[in-house]
C-alpha cells in the first residue's frame, strides 16, 4: 500500500529578490515494505521535503496524502493525532529533551502516546542493536553526537509507526554504526511492512535502500 504521496508540491519561502523554491513541483510516493532514500546535497530541499510529507509544514501548492489520506482537510489536532499514531521522526537536530536521561525520553513518549508502544524487551533490544543500552541514565548533554544521534532514532521508533521520516540519521555515525542503521531501516521496513524515508547526503545508504531518488535545487527524480 501506498503509504505517503506529494502530489504536485512546491514550497516557496520569502518574495521578491528573498524569494526561495525550496520545493518545485513534486511527485513522490512511499510504498509500505520500502525502504526510500532520497539524496541530496546542503541546501537542495531535503529537510522541506520530509517535514511537509510528514505534515509538520504545509506546502505553498499541491497535495500531501498520507495513508491515502489528504491531509489539507485535516484539522490541526486530527494532524497531531496522525503523526502521534502513524509517524516517526528523526530530525536533523534530534529533538531530545535536555532536561530527561535517556531512559525518560522513552517515558515521555508513553506519557503522550499510552498504547502501542515498543514493549520493554524490545526496547531494550534496540538499544543493544545500536549500541546504547549502557547510556540509559546519561542525560543528552553527556554524550556524543552519534550516540545522541541513536537515542534519537530509538526514540522515533519506539512508538512503532508505520512510517519511519528520517533527516540525515546518520550525519554523526561512523560506518559500523550507519551498516547496523542501515539494517534496522530495511529489515523494519521487509520484516514489517513500514515505509521508512530517508533523506539524506550520505552515500553509504544507498546498499540498503529499495528505491533511490535524487533532489537538487528542490527538483526530485528518480535514480533507482
Ligand atoms: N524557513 C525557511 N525560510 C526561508 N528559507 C528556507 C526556510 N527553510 C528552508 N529554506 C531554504 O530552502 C532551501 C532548502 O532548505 P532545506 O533545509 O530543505 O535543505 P536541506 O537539503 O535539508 O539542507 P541541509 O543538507 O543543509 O540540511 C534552502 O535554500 C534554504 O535556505
Ligand atoms: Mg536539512
Amino acid at each position: 500500500m501506498t503509504a505517503l504521496t506529494l502530489n504536485h508540491v512546491n514550497k516557496t519561502f520569502g518574495k521578491g529578490i528573498a524569494k526561495v523554491e525550496a520545493l518545485k513541483d513534486v511527485n513522490f510516493n512511499a510504498e509500505q515494505g520500502e525502504m526510500t532514500l532520497i539524496l541530496g546535497p546542503s541546501g537542495s530541499g531535503k529537510s522541506t521535503f520530509l517535514t511537509i510529507a510528514g505534515s509538520l509544514q504545509t506546502p505553498t501548492n499541491g497535495e500531501v496524502l498520507i495513508n491515502n489520506e489528504n491531509i489539507r482537510h485535516l484539522s490541526a489536532k486530527k494532524r497531531e493525532q496522525l503523526r502521534l499514531n502513524h509517524l516517526g521522526f528523526v530530525l536533523q537536530s534530534y529533538n531530545l529533551v535536555p532536561y530527561l536521561t535517556v531512559k525518560e525520553q522513552f517515558k515521555l513518549v508513553d506519557k503522550v502516546k499510552k498504547n502501542g508502544n515498543l514493549s520493554a524487551s524490545q526496547l531494550d533490544d534496540l538499544l543493544k542493536l545500536l549500541g546504547i543500552n549502557q547510556l540509559i541514565n546519561k542525560y543528552p548533554d553527556q554524550l556524543s553526537g552519534g550516540q545522541n544521534q541513536r537515542v534519537a532514532i530509538a526514540r522515533a521508533l519506539y512508538p512503532d509507526p508505520e512510517i519511519i521520516l528520517a533527516d540525515e540519521p546518520t550525519a554523526a555515525l561512523d560506518s559500523a554504526h550507519v551498516e547496523e542503521v542501515g539494517k534496522l531501516f530495511a529489515q523494519l521496513a521487509h520484516a514489517q511492512n513500514k515505509a521508512v524515508v530517508v533523506v539524506t547526503h550520505d552515500l553509504r545508504l544507498k546498499a540498503y535502500a529499495d528505491k533511490i531518488f535524487n533532489i537538487t535545487d528542490g527538483v526530485i527524480s528518480r535514480e533507482k
